[in-house]
């Protein structure tokens, strides 16, 4: 079993990953008229943006829940596996927000990524990078081992670091204009066990479901001295790796 997405659960326990994707959206700066392919367009919010600014924008999704959720905002999205993008120099860009770090295999997505762009198109995007979430990977991880289980066997996530993804990209032939890791605490608007719930799937779904509960519950007490505040609110370790890279004008 892997992670399967609701967009409705989606939108209550992560509303803030499209808000805090509107600087990546800057960093884009899409014109009016410009083809963007949108790569993990998820329920769509951020492509909306991308149409309203004027810009034709095709969303690609592996998941058929969320894509058919962006359709029913009007915006135009295709069921597609990231790392078998089917198109041909067709865009003037690639945008991709909180998508890239559920591809595991990096060079197939961004071969797919260069095919897809034009002669002088951008590839521009924000994904978890290197320590993302790390204090409750480390939960995720020990509490996991404590079951004989193991973290990395059911690893479901990529978060590379600056160096790493750059070099990816060059050698694809990108130029680099810019990639950094950005520590981004982020409030959990229905807590660490809302978070597990929706984005740690494959690791709950690895624990027998009656014990699943006290799992979570473990997952909390070890993280709780780190990301809970006095109040009770929870926040996440988040890194983001925000890069921008340009597919040259004399590309083959
Ligand atoms: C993220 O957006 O950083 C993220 C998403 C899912 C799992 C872990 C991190």
């Amino acid at each position: 079993m892997g992670q399967t997405w609701d967009p409705a659960v989606y939108e209550q326990h992560a509303p803030f990953v499209p808000r805090l994707g509107v600087p990546v959206v800057e960093l884009l700066a899409p014109r009016p008229g410009e083809r963007i392919l949108d790569l993990g367009c998820g329920d769509g919010m951020l492509t909306a943006l991308l149409v309203e600014m004027g810009c034709d924008v095709l969303g690609v999704d592996a998941s058929p829940e969320m894509v058919e959720a962006a359709r029913s905002r009007g915006v135009p999205a295709r069921v597609m596996d990231g790392h078998a993008l089917t198109f041909q120099e067709e865009f003037d860009a690639v945008f991709s927000n909180a998508a890239l770090h559920w591809m595991t295999k990096p060079d197939e997505v961004i071969a797919g990524v260069w095919r897809a762009l034009k002669p002088g198109g951008r590839f521009v995007g924000e994904m978890g990078g290197h320590g993302n979430v790390q204090t409750i990977a480390a939960a995720l991880r020990a509490e996991l081992a404590a079951r004989g289980l193991s973290f990395d066997a059911l690893n479901p996530w990529y978060f590379p670091t600056d160096a790493e993804y750059r070099q990816r990209l060059e050698a694809a032939g990108f130029v680099v204009h810019t990639a950094m890791l950005i520590p981004r605490p982020t409030p959990l608007p229905t807590g660490l066990t809302g978070w597990l719930e929706t984005f740690a799937q494959r690791f709950l779904e690895a624990v027998p479901r009656a014990e699943r509960e006290a799992f979570c519950r473990a997952v909390e007490d070890r993280c709780r001295p780190v990301l809970q505040d006095s109040e009770g609110r929870w926040t996440a370790d988040y890194v983001r790796l925000r890069f921008s890279a340009e597919k040259p004008k004399n590309a083959a």
